[in-house]
Formats: structure tokens, sequence, C-alpha cells
């Protein structure tokens, strides 16, 4: 039996137990608990909850009834009040602790629909249509996703009357109240029919190739008064309300009549967000992100943003372009050493950096710091009910 004491950056709970730090899942602060061992390292061990002896005041029932075995969610058993608060203790715990500075962290902007929000799933297929378990490549069997847009639910239905067998995953994109579904499939000959009373266009993937089988070949969003194409496999942010309130963040640091450099820019949407009376230069790694941002350029008839297909780190080395304002979005990943060294290299007075994991944005904000000040950092609730915040720094240079 052992009394969790608070939670780790993945939402689980932390205790100790012969010396060492256990984390279990499904538990929180100040709740009693008999564990079941699941891994024990050296140095900590991992465990489920067995039986719980006294439950958190803080405790909710999960509006999901896959929420203890999927996956997906992390924080379900949260209030979203108290899973806001998880999210600041989390960005302010990882800045006191890797950046040791003392900055400005922003209250976290809320997400307005904590359901519902998600406009991209991909579901995992075996006999039935589901996600992997936490932790493991078995699949959970759903009729319902409680974060997905409600087209994507009312989907699922007609995508378990497909012929399952040589499909490995599935993924609906919902733009402007259009459905895109995209089969992962051996099965060039698969019967989509079905899916014609609810799609509005439908790709095969076979072998990383994307066939157009039905309908339009692309979907659209729209952010302001901006159009933005949605191609089979470009990123597109899968929130928008709070994506709304990042672009709005980053469009008031940029301000006007800049130049703006827009690295790992995607479909171009941040940069397009911010292009009335400024200059921008998109850099993006995705060849068809790229073709997409072209096509974004043309139908917001934009004349003062262009674009470059390449690793972003390496093509600013020798740019043409003299930025006033640099925005990096990267990946998980961030950025690496070398395209550090070359942002440094055009001493712009201001840096936008647009992180998906607090982790990595410590780890580079650390390096740039040193000609940079770290004017603030302000945490969005991008992704609801799970472990994940974005967030977005301002820097000026010393
Ligand atoms: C988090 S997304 C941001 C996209 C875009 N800024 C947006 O808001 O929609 C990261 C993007 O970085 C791209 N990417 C990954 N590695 C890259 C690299 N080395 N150079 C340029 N782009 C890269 C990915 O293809 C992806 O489009």
């Amino acid at each position: 039996m052992i009394e969790i004491n608070s939670l780790d950056h993945n939402g689980r709970g932390i205790s100790r137990l012969n010396e060492k730090i256990v984390f279990v899942n499904n538990a929180l602060p100040n709740e009693i608990v008999e564990i079941k061992i699941l891994k024990d390292n050296k140095r900590f061990i991992e465990a489920d909850v067995d039986r719980y002896i006294k439950k958190s005041d803080i405790r909710i029932d999960s509006p999901c009834p896959y929420f203890e075995v999927c996956g997906g969610c992390d924080i379900m058993h949260l209030s979203y009040e108290n899973q806001l608060k998880f999210k600041e203790d989390k960005i302010k715990n990882i800045v006191d602790r890797y950046l040791k500075l003392n900055i400005k962290i922003n209250k976290i902007v809320k997400c307005d629909n904590y359901l519902n929000y998600r406009n991209k799933v991909t579901f995992q297929v075996n006999q039935d249509i589901g996600f992997f378990k936490k932790n493991t490549y078995d699949i959970v069997n759903i009729d319902k996703c409680l974060i997905s847009d409600n087209k994507i639910n009312e989907a699922i239905k007609y995508l378990k009357k497909l012929d399952l067998k040589n499909i490995k995953n599935i993924t609906c994109r919902v733009g402007l109240n259009e459905l895109m579904i995209i089969i992962d499939t051996t099965n060039k000959n698969l019967n989509i029919d079905i899916l014609k009373e609810i799609a509005d266009s439908i790709y095969l993937k076979i072998n990383k190739e994307y066939i157009h089988v039905f309908g339009n070949k692309n979907i659209y969003k729209m952010l302001n008064d901006y159009k933005f194409i949605i191609s089979p496999d470009s990123f597109f942010q899968i929130n928008l309300n709070t994506c709304l309130k990042l672009y709005n963040k980053v469009k008031e640091y940029v301000g006007s009549n800049k130049q703006v450099l827009d690295l790992y820019c995607g479909t171009g949407s941040i940069g397009i967000f911010v292009s009335k009376n400024n200059n921008i230069l998109g850099i993006e790694l995705n060849e068809d992100a790229i073709k997409d941002a072209n096509q974004n350029k043309k139908i917001n008839n934009l004349d003062n943003i262009n674009f470059i297909c390449g690793d972003s780190g390496k093509k600013i080395h020798n740019l043409n372009f003299n930025p006033d304002v640099i925005i990096v979005d990267p990946p998980r990943s961030g950025l690496n050493k070398e395209t550090i060294n070359n942002i440094l290299k055009f001493k712009t007075k201001e840096i936008v950096y647009v992180s998906c994991d607090p982790m990595t944005m410590v780890r580079d904000l650390n390096i740039l710091k040193e000609q940079y000040n770290i004017i603030e950092i302000t945490p969005f609730d991008m992704f609801p009910n799970t472990k994940h915040v974005e967030c977005v720094t301002y820097l000026k240079r010393k």
C-alpha cells in the first residue's frame, strides 16, 4: 500500500517504495493505493493501481468509458480546471528545473471545447477499429471517441462495415464540415461504397502512396479570413479553437512592417496568418506541405509570402533574406545545434518559439538565452485530456 505524493509530467502518480520512485498509472496525489508492478528497474518502478484504498477529492469519473485502457488520453480523471492546473504546474516545474531563470510564465490559454476538438484521428485496425492500449500495440475497440469531432464519430459505424482484413489503419480528417477518409491498406480493390454516404474525399494509402478514389481531392479549413487546403498527408493543427488563440499570440509578437522567417512552416498557416503588412519566407521539409503552402498562397491572393522546400536548419545558411523576426515551430524533437547556430547568425531582434514539447523547448532556450532575453512563455491547451502542452516563447535579443 502506498500514498501518492504528486503527478509526473505524464500525469502518473508518484510515490516511493524501498528507496525507489514509483510511477503509478491512473493515481492522483493524496490517494492511497495497492499497486500491481508492471516494471521494476534499478531506479524506478512502473505500476498500475490494483485497488484504491482512499480516492482523491479531485478525482472525477471520466466521461469516456475507454479511459482506463485506451492510450489516447492521460488525464481525463481530472476536471478541466484541474487539467489546466496540472499543465501550468508542469511548465513551471520544467522551466524552474531545467532553465533555472526567473521567467514570466503566463496563465495557460484554455480551449473552449475540451471535448470533440480533434479534427484528425487515426484509428488502428485489426478485426475491429480503435486505439492502442496504454503502452502496447493491442487495440481497444471503440464506438466513439469523446475528444474527436462528431463527424468523425459518426463515421465509425460506417468504417466498421468495411472488409477490415487488409487494413492497417484509417485516418479521418474534418474540414469545413467535409470529411476526408484515408485508408492504409494493401487491398487495391477494397470496396469503399459504404463510405460514399458520409465522405467527401477518400484515399487509399498503398505502400506510402496516396491514391485518390472518391470525391474531392482536398478539403479546406478557415482561420479568420484565410482559407487553407488540407491534403491527405499534410500537417494541420488538430484543434482549431486553441490554434486560433495561439496564432493570434504569434501575430501580436510579430507586429507589422517586418521581414518574417517562418521555419518549419508546414502548409504556411502561421506565415499566412501573420502576413498582413509583412513579408514572409517559409521553410518546410515536406514536399506535399510546400505544395499546399503554395496553393494556400494562391487561394488567399497573397504576393508577400514565399516558400522554400528543405531542411530549415540547412536552408537558412546563406539565405538571401534578412529577417526582423524568426518564428520556429519544430516537431517534438525541437531544434538541433546546427539550426540554432544558423538562427543565431541572423542576429534578429526577436524570435518566437512555438513548441509542442516543453522538454526540448527548454533545452533549446538554454542555448538561445546566451544571446536572447526570454521575455515570456505562454502555455496553450491544444490537446485537452492529454498530458501534452503547447507553448509560445517570446525572445528579444540582448
Ligand atoms: C509542428 S509542425 C508545424 C507546422 C506549422 N507551423 C503549423 O502551424 O501548421 C512541424 C513541421 O515541421 C516540419 N519539419 C520537420 N522537420 C523539419 C526540418 N528539418 N526542416 C523543415 N521542416 C521540418 C514537419 O513536416 C511539420 O510540417
